[in-house]
């Protein structure tokens, strides 16, 4: 009767673990995001960012919209006016707002915080996209809290 307690126990804990572990489909979504982008079609940094998050496996669909359109669009998903950049993105439920590095958006996926999601307000000389690493300012990407509440996620130094 023991015996037959502990193996049962024991077929138990092995089907807890097997469910624990992430199935291979789930992984390979998350090494391959898709991201859907709203930019200005004319905006050339903007482009300049989708090829870096193309470069490093991220499906990328890109949809046009800019101007007013584009800032009603940023405000009614939760991105402050202040945190405000050039396109705007959403990426597994995230929004992604500027030229946000693809190590935050990766982090960001891996954490997945109660959060709107992150920005890079303005457009940071050096950032992905806004020319080279080598001669770029400092800058910051928050975090969006989900009362509008922007706290510091990661920091690039000059
Ligand atoms: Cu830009
Ligand atoms: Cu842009």
């Amino acid at each position: 009767m023991t015996k037959l307690k502990m193996s049962r126990r024991a077929v138990l804990i092995g089907g807890t673990a097997l469910l624990a572990a992430p199935p291979l489909q789930v992984l390979a979504q998350a090494a391959t995001p898709s991201i859907h982008v709203l930019k200005d079609p004319d905006c050339g940094c903007c482009s300049a960012w989708i090829e870096i998050l193309e470069n490093e496996n991220f499906a990328v669909t890109v949809e046009p919209s800019a101007g007013a359109e584009l800032m009603r669009y940023k405000l009614a998903n939760g991105i402050p006016e202040e945190m405000a950049s050039c396109h705007s993105a959403r990426v597994n439920g995230y929004m992604i707002e500027g030229h946000v590095p693809v190590a935050d958006i990766r982090r960001l996926l891996d954490e997945r915080p109660d959060a709107v999601g992150l920005a890079v307000p303005g457009m940071p000389y050096g950032s992905p996209g806004m020319g080279p690493e080598s001669e770029r300012e400092a800058y910051d990407v928050f975090l969006i809290r989900r009362n509008g509440v922007a706290e510091p996620f990661s920091r690039y130094g000059a």
